[in-house]
Parts: structure tokens; C-alpha cells; sequence
């Protein structure tokens, strides 16, 4: 696969339906999901665990980038074979989350900004060499008692825009990931005001820092009720109310957008992403670049057990492939039994 060009490698991780597994847990993160089922995250479980997802049937067709941790880039699998070459010979595209995590915005702060510019254009371009085609960074919008600031959101935007350059000017394709949380008990308007002011944000510092809109992702939260919410918009409005969102605030030239499933089931992921490309309308693709909704599913089949692969390898192509049919406007409950 001979992809060079910028837009060439945005469109072809989205062509088709397909969309991104993110398995770029940190170290931290990734013990949490080990926890639940019980099992010990080490390089071992940890490689283990990654090369039976990357080795299912369902990555062909519905996947077309996977987000690693850099550990995964590097590692190699049972057989000695890269883990990031198992991930091409799927038809996928390797990537890396080359943010640092977060830190407080001011002493005392509830609100955060992302790390790790300092040396981002060594690392980038490290992880060129090792393969990479595509980068992500994630920032943190909390909807809170006064929050979130226009300060914290600025200061994450301008920090998003410098990655998306820096990375860039290394030849791979920046996913910008500004995550406003689900957490709180904030309306689905509330979320619907906050996005909007963070992609108005977002578009306005990529323009001022010359970032090619046609070789970026945009990785958003849908606009959805807060998690402790008392009234929970249904899926019809959560759809309607993001695609408004973005057509208001979403350059048409953008290459692709892929949501983050932020918490939400397995199944809402898949039933908002499907029911916003019914009612179409827009320019852009529209698909997915999950974590927790693509890998739930698998993580608790597998429970850390040799003899659980196949059964949480036909999990996890499960929801590779829902999600692709999600990302067609062709998803229905009934294809889930
Ligand atoms: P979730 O889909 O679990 O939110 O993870 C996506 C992601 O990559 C967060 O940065």
C-alpha cells in the first residue's frame, strides 16, 4: 500500500465504511480494563491481548487505522511478526497517540490541558520511521459550575493546532481529538453549546497555524446528556442535534470525521453513528474511532483465557462490523442477534 499524500491516507482510513479501533490505551488505563476482568496487564497479557484483536477476522473491511501506545508499535507478536505489519496485513493503517496525558490548567484547577509538545517532533519523527501514517492527541473539556473556562478552552485548541502542524510537517496525517466528557449532569444543550464553542475554537487555531484541513481526522464527542443527567435525549435527537452541530462548526474540506464513544454502550455507539448517517446531509464521512465500544465486548469474553480467543475474536468482529454498517446508514437492531 503506497499511500503518501496527506488526504490519500485520511480518506483511505475512512473509505468504505471502514473506521479506527483505538487501542491506545496508556499503561495505566489499560491495567483499569485488565482489572475489571480480573487479569494482570503485563507486556505479556498486554501483547497477547492486543494480537488477538488486530488477528480477528472482522479488522478486514471494517478497519482501516488502529491508535496503538507506543509499546505496541514496537512490539512484536507470538510469531515474531511486528504487531503493527499483522495490522497492515489486515488492510489497516498503524497510528500512535503521541499526547503525554493531561495536567492541571492552573494550580488548583479542575480543568486540564494536554502534555507532551516539548519534544513531539523528535518522537514524530521516530515513529515515521517505525511505520506510523497517522497520530492522535486528545484534550479534555469538563462541562462543570463554571466550567469549562474560555482560557482552558483556548489553551487546548492552540496546543492541538501546534501538534496537528508538528505532525504534519512529518508527514502523518493528525488526528485532533477535543473531548467534551460525558460526566455530569449537564442537558444535552448544555453539551450541544460547549461543542460548539470548542470546534468554533478548534477550526479558528488549524486556519491561523496553516494546518491542511484535507490531511486531518477530527475525533469529536457526539452532543449527548450528561451521564447523571435526569432526562436522556433519545438516539434520534443525540443524532440530529451532532449532525447540526457540526455542519455549523465543521469546515466542508475536512477529510473525515470519527467519533470517540466516550462511555457509551456498546450498542447507543452504534445506534447514534447509524441513525446521524441516515439523515445525511453532509460532506464529510462520518464513522467511528472507538475504543471502549469496539473492545468491551471482546475484553469480557476473553477474561484474560487462552482457551476464550476465538469466542472474543468473533466478539470484537461484531462490532467492527456494526460499526461499519453504523458508518453506512445500513445498521439495524436486528442485525445484532
Ligand atoms: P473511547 O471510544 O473509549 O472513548 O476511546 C476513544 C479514545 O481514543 C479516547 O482517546
Amino acid at each position: 500500500m503506497s499511500l503518501t499524500n496527506l488526504n490519500e491516507i485520511a480518506e483511505y482510513i475512512l473509505s468504505n465504511g471502514k473506521g479506527i479501533l483505538a487501542a491506545d490505551e496508556s499503561t495505566g488505563t489499560i491495567k483499569k480494563r485488565f482489572d475489571s476482568i480480573d487479569t494482570e496487564s503485563t507486556e505479556l497479557s498486554r501483547r497477547t491481548y492486543r494480537e488477538m484483536l488486530f488477528q480477528a477476522d472482522g479488522m478486514k473491511g471494517n478497519i482501516g487505522g488502529v491508535i496503538l501506545f507506543d509499546e505496541t508499535l514496537r512490539q512484536l507478536g507470538a510469531d515474531g511478526t511486528l504487531l503493527s505489519e499483522i495490522i497492515s496485513n489486515q488492510g489497516a493503517l498503524p497510528g500512535i497517540k503521541v499526547d503525554k496525558g493531561l495536567s492541571p490548567l492552573d494550580e488548583n484547577s479542575l480543568e486540564t490541558v494536554t502534555m507532551g509538545l516539548d519534544d513531539l517532533d523528535e518522537r514524530c519523527k521516530e515513529y515515521f520511521k517505525l511505520g506510523a501514517k497517522f497520530t492522535k492527541w486528545r484534550a479534555v473539556i469538563n462541562i462543570g459550575n463554571g466550567i469549562p473556562t474560555d482560557k482552558c478552552i483556548e489553551e487546548n485548541m492552540i496546543r492541538l493546532a501546534d501538534y496537528a502542524k508538528i505532525v504534519q510537517n512529518n508527514n502523518m496525517v493528525p488526528i485532533v481529538e477535543p473531548e467534551v466528557l460525558m460526566d455530569g449532569s449537564h442537558t444535552l444543550n448544555d453539551c450541544f453549546i460547549v461543542t460548539s464553542k470548542v470546534l468554533n475554537s478548534l477550526f479558528i487555531q488549524l486556519k491561523s497555524k496553516d494546518v491542511n484541513i484535507k490531511g486531518t481526522i477530527l475525533k469529536p464527542n457526539m452532543v449527548i446528556s450528561g451521564t447523571n443527567c435526569s432526562e436522556q435525549a433519545g438516539v434520534q435527537e443525540v443524532a440530529e442535534q451532532t449532525v447540526k452541530c457540526l455542519i455549523e462548526n465543521v469546515p466542508e474540506d475536512l477529510s473525515g470525521i470519527a467519533f470517540l464513544s466516550g462511555g457509551q454502550s456498546d450498542i447507543d455507539a452504534t445506534a447514534h453513528l447509524d441513525a446521524m448517517n441516515k439523515i445525511g446531509g453532509f460532506k464529510w464521512k462520518l464513522s467511528f474511532s472507538y475504543g471502549r465500544a469496539l473492545q468491551q465486548a471482546a475484553l469480557k469474553t476473553w477474561l484474560g483465557k487462552e482457551e476464550n480467543i476465538t469466542s472474543a475474536q468473533s466478539a470484537f468482529s461484531h462490532r467492527a462490523l456494526m460499526n461499519k454498517k453504523a458508518a453506512t446508514g445500513e445498521w439495524h437492531t436486528g442485525l445484532e442477534n
